[in-house]
């Protein structure tokens, strides 16, 4: 078996006719990170009159949430974490926060829907997919795409807590400025966004706009 992936990565560079270095790398840019509508096809992500200003750009968030990983790599020292998402939000964003912690973490999630409508919350709370892994002794992340109200994460913290895990506490990307419960706690904020709805980098509206590398204003109903 010894030296497999190292024939496999000869291999590779072997069919390519010249090695790959800047200059004639392929360009891979995302047209959708930037602002610029000019390379789009027709039917594309872009292609919404609803969408609005870019309020965090992708370059952004890589650097926040490597910034986020080393924070949580010096704080959770000897104590590597379990990494709980919260469904679907929070699933671009663990994906690259997870890879930003120098920790052997481990990952749990769980779907939970909100009673109310799709703009706002009522802090009643069903939890649709519930975790795989008991939490009794660990260290928990709870990893959230955007923190409102509270009223979700509050019911949230309870329910966990109830599980008598040895520490809890909560990553999430966005939080909206002024809008918390007082007792609303939230250890690491990527972000703080204006009271606007936003869409983006795992936040949708109907299902839609996940798959953007950043994150903006939407501006529809
Ligand atoms: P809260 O209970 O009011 O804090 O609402 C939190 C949840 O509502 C988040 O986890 C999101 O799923 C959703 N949400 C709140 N604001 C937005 C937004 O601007 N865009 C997309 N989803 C949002
Ligand atoms: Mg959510």
């Amino acid at each position: 078996m010894g030296g497999g992936s190292a024939a496999r990565v000869a291999d590779w560079r072997w069919c390519h006719p010249e090695p790959l270095q800047s200059g004639n790398v392929p360009d891979t840019s995302n047209p959708l990170a930037n602002d610029s509508n000019e390379n789009q096809s027709p039917g594309g992500l872009l292609e919404t009159p609803d969408l609005g200003e870019v309020l965090v750009s992708a370059e952004d968030l890589e650097k926040r949430i490597l910034e986020l990983g080393q924070q949580i790599t010096a704080d959770y020292q000897g104590r590597p974490p379990l990494l709980i998402g919260v469904l679907k939000g929070a699933f671009v964003f663990m994906a690259d926060l997870s890879r930003a912690i120098d920790l052997p973490v481990e990952f749990d999630f769980m779907a939970v829907s909100s009673y109310g409508n799709s703009t706002k919350s009522s802090g009643i709370v069903r939890i649709v997919k519930d975790l795989d892994v008991e939490l009794a002794g660990r260290d928990v992340i709870l990893v959230e795409d955007i923190v409102d109200s509270g009223l979700t994460l509050n019911y949230l913290r309870k329910n966990l807590l109830s599980r008598k895990p040895a520490s809890l506490a909560v990553v999430t990307l966005l939080a909206r400025e002024g809008r918390q419960a007082p007792e609303t706690e939230l250890e690491y904020i990527g972000f703080t966004v204006p009271p606007v709805f936003v869409v983006g980098y795992g936040l949708d509206v109907g299902e839609r706009f996940r798959n953007l590398r950043e994150i903006r204003a939407f501006e529809g109903t």
